[in-house]
């Protein structure tokens, strides 16, 4: 063959890999750290945003990661606006009834914080019962907060909900438990507790259309091979430095 025709076969050839590298559009709500948060650049980074893209590798797509409101995650998938939601987002039967969860991939379950000063006041999660109660708006940890009050405040993120709480507006801020607890330790302010009660056990899948079947196949072998391959263990003791 002359070279000049292989050479423009290899250059037809890479074309189309490149015609054929797809990208998927996943959306996250970027104040959960340390499952998604922004660097100085404003990337999203974190705990899922490295699972999402091992699985990526491994299954063969890139990437790309929209920042949204939480609660409009789910219309954003169920719309077709998003191929996909991982956002920390726990496997509910409720949410279950729109849309397709992959396997499990996270423990996680609502506890509470309140300030420090008020420590020895509530020990209980029933000790908050019918007290103005701060989450964020859309999430399980909210759910939690209406199971013992009807007066809960739902602000747009976790870090809004603990301003409120530190100004008094609330007593307490309902929330997923590893991440009331990496706010506790990162954010060195001594303001604030934990009451020293899990309410429940939950666990996070992804999110994806239930018309897509195809790609909840995909993540779960992605969730597989990242498993099998060591990925994830090493992802888990990046973001929590210890073992699952
Ligand atoms: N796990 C909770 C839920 O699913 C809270 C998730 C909030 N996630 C976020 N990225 N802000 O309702």
């Amino acid at each position: 063959m002359k070279k000049s025709l292989l050479t423009a076969l290899l250059v037809a050839c890479s074309m189309y890999s490149q015609a054929q590298a797809e990208t998927l559009k996943f959306g996250t709500e970027a104040t959960f750290a340390p499952f998604e948060f922004t660097d100085n650049k404003s990337e999203v980074i974190g705990y899922d945003a490295d699972i999402i893209r091992a699985i990526g590798e491994v299954e063969g797509f890139e990437v790309q990661i929209v920042n949204q409101p939480f609660d409009a995650l789910i219309p954003g998938v169920l719309t077709k606006q998003l191929d996909g939601a991982i956002a920390a987002i726990t496997i509910t039967e409720e949410r279950a009834k729109q849309v397709a969860f992959s396997d499990p991939y996270y423990k996680a379950g609502i506890n509470a914080v309140i300030r420090r000063e008020d420590g020895l006041k509530y020990l209980t999660l029933e000790s908050l019962k019918d007290k103005r109660l701060c989450a964020q708006i859309g999430t399980t940890g909210a759910n939690v907060a209406k199971h013992f009050s009807k007066n809960v405040g739902e602000y747009n993120t976790v870090p809004d909900a603990f301003m409120e709480l530190k100004t008094k507006g609330c007593e307490a801020v309902f929330n997923d438990r590893p991440v009331n607890l990496y706010f506790l330790i990162t954010k060195k302010d001594d303001s604030f507790v934990e009451v020293p009660e899990l309410y429940n056990g939950e666990e996070y899948g992804i999110v994806v259309s239930k018309k897509n079947p195809e790609l909840v196949k995909r993540l779960n072998s992605g969730l597989k091979k990242i498993r099998d391959n060591g990925t994830f263990a090493k992802i888990h003791k990046k973001w929590f430095n210890t073992e699952e």
